[in-house]
């Protein structure tokens, strides 16, 4: 957790007249910035408006080098400060003209440290040479053996939530937007990509131009390298994949198309150009990450069966709701993700029907309800609420299941009280008045007010969801007839007909998890026996089912699954699944030998983001295994 030594300036709304806010100051608008309590950046004294990145990637040193320039608006400050963190090096600051610049680099805190450079009156643009220090946490480096193909290293970034300042120098706050270009130079044999308009083939000079034309957060910026290679999925569409997965990739992503043109139906138009999809090697800490034009995908969604794309509905819907209209601090997170899952879940009943879309929402509830038990009990109530207090801690640790599904359902409860057809019509006007803007819980709800409910006559306890605890009484609790089926089917198997005369043969993915969820947590070897012969779980290719198994099987000792979860733990990062395993694990004795045991030869697998949580999870010591950062 971080110490209370950072700022104290809560939300306090900086107001200031912007030169060259993508024109709306020639139509008088003003840039609003909100305090954001996770950056040293002063944007109404001076902010980047335009950044262009020439870097050189080292796969065997680990590190990134090179040159980042930035066009900067100045308003009357004097100084321009960056973020910087992870041992980042500042090897020179020049103007243009390459005089050099003054700059200081400020002490090493939890959020890493400023870097302030002196602007002589009339400089609107400086050019900062660095290299990546070893602790950069954006960062994953992979050797050969961690791919798919075994035969060339990795690296991929993750910048959400203030890691990009990691490995690029940079004003990381949510509601500072850019636009950016790069040119990145990598091995020959490899091909890197961004968030970014990207090649579609691996070129021999080991070169690669980005430009990104819509104004973004630093936390968007992201860049894969590997062994690449791209298929097209429609006109707008594509997967990027280690040629061995490609095939089943882009099989499994089939319907990505059907889903861009299901979201525009819904609330507008898709302002990025492309949307293609980056499948990663296993050790991507998240199920999928909304990178603009090339959403960051785990390869544990290709179940091979296209169960598991909501996901990608999830990611293509923050091209919306985060990308578009973007949280303006981490305090504000639930306006990515609640207004996400929300649209997530329209995508989907647009595709695969209100059946499915509404056993996602009792799969959300059920999570909700779980996490918010395990927060009131953690000792950390307030972290129940919507708004969030971040101050003074890692914006990660505020980003649980709360913005995702209470935001959701604080939304659905909205949906209902104005009916579908008005609340559709307030979200496509608010995406589009607030595109390319930053949105504060405030900013919302007072949007929210004037444009919905007041004219509606509505009257809501907005209080009582965005600053309230737990779960208002007014939330919707959603049913499922699919899941009522499961119910009776379970109550058979509970009384006594065996598991493989049970009548499953049609379930989805989520009937099965839901069966998983509602099985009795304590079952005796035979039972744990019986289920997974007669449905071959511990075999599952689908990682939702096996994860939710192998829980199971860790509170009831079913040590036949232990090589799998051995073998599933070493290979896959995703923290989702990840932090339910080895918390399950630490329930008892010989489950916390195994999990120290495991984790050791697991850890070096892991991004920085799963290590971190894993490391306090099992209270892991530094001398048990490498020091990452
Ligand atoms: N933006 C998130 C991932 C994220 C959250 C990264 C917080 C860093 C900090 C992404 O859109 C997301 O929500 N991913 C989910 C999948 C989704 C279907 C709920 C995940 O990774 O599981
Ligand atoms: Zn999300």
């Amino acid at each position: 957790m971080f110490n209370k030594t950072l700022l104290s300036l809560s939300s306090l709304i900086l107001l200031v007249a912007c030169g060259s806010d993508e024109g709306k100051a020639d139509l008088g608008i003003e840039t609003q910035y909100t305090m954001d309590q996770h950056s040293y950046a002063r944007p109404e004294e001076a902010v980047i408006k335009h950044l262009d990145l020439a870097i050189l990637v080292d796969m065997d040193q680990k590190r990134i080098s090179g040159e980042a320039a930035y066009d900067l608006a100045v308003n009357g400050g004097t100084s321009i400060a960056l973020d910087t963190d992870g041992g980042l090096e500042v090897l020179g600051v020049t103007d243009p003209g390459g005089a050099s610049l003054d700059f200081t680099l400020g002490e090493d805190t939890p959020l890493g440290r400023a870097l302030v450079v002196e602007l002589p009156a009339g400089t609107d643009r400086i050019i900062v040479k660095y290299q990546t220090g070893p602790g950069a946490k954006a960062l994953q480096w992979l050797a050969p053996l961690q791919t798919q193909g075994r035969k060339y290293p990795f690296l991929f970034t993750q910048g959400q939530a203030i890691l990009t300042r990691t490995w690029i120098p940079i004003q990381d706050s949510p509601g500072i937007r850019f636009t950016y270009s790069a040119k990145v130079t990598v091995p020959q044999e490899l091909m890197a990509v961004m968030s970014a308009s990207n090649a579609k083939e691996r070129n021999t000079t080991g070169t690669y131009s980005f430009a990104m034309e819509q104004p973004i957060p630093a936390y968007l910026i992201a860049l894969a390298v590997g062994d690449l290679a791209f298929k097209p999925l429609g006109e707008r569409t594509g997967v990027y994949a280690e040629p061995a997965l490609l095939e089943k990739a882009a099989w499994e992503f089939a319907d990505t198309e059907a889903m861009l043109a299901a979201a525009e139906d819904l609330y507008g138009e898709y302002r990025w150009g492309r949307y293609d999809i980056l499948v990663l090697p296993p050790s991507f800490p998240f199920g999928g990450m909304e990178n603009p034009m090339l959403t960051f995908a785990t390869p544990t969604i290709i179940a091979g069966d296209r169960s598991l794309t909501a996901l990608i509905a999830h990611e293509m819907a923050h091209s919306w709701s985060g990308n578009l209209v973007t949280n303006a601090t981490w305090n504000d997170f639930w306006l990515n993700e609640g207004f996400t899952v929300y649209f997530e879940n329209r995508i989907c009943e647009a595709i695969y029907g209100a059946d499915y879309a509404r056993m996602l929402h009792v799969l959300g509830h059920q999570d909700l309800v779980s996490t918010v038990a395990l927060l009131e009990r953690s000792g950390h109530p307030e972290d129940t609420h919507l708004r969030l207090d971040l101050e003074g801690r890692d914006p990660d640790e505020g980003m649980t299941d709360i913005a995702y599904e209470k935001g959701f359902a604080f939304l659905k409860l909205i949906e209902s009280k104005v009916g579908r057809e008005r609340f559709d019509a307030f979200l496509r006007s608010y995406f589009e008045t607030f595109a390319f803007e930053s949105m504060t819980t405030d900013r919302f709800l007072e949007h929210l007010q004037a444009d919905l409910l007041g004219p509606e006559g509505v009257s809501l306890d907005v209080a009582a969801w965005v600053d309230g605890q737990g779960l208002p009484a007014d939330i919707i609790v959603p049913t499922s007839e699919r899941f009522a089926v499961v119910g009776a089917t379970m109550n058979a198997w509970l009384s006594g007909t065996p598991a493989q005369d049970l009548p499953t043969g049609s379930w989805s993915t989520h009937e099965w998890l839901h069966f998983l969820r509602a099985l009795p947590p304590e079952m005796d070897g035979e039972r744990m026996s019986e289920l997974d012969q007669a449905f071959q779980f511990t075999e599952s290719g689908n990682a939702e089912i096996l994860a939710e198994w192998l829980g199971l099987c860790i509170a009831n000792d079913h040590t036949a699954a232990y090589d799998r979860l051995d073998t599933f733990l070493t290979t896959v990062g995703r923290r989702k699944f990840l932090v339910p395993l080895y918390t399950r694990l630490m329930e008892s004795e010989h489950g916390r030998i195994m999990a120290h045991a495991i984790y050791a030869r697991a850890r070096p697998n892991y991004h920085t983001v799963s290590v971190r949580t894993i490391d306090e999870l099992l209270d892991w010591k530094d001398a048990n295994g490498p020091v990452l950062f």
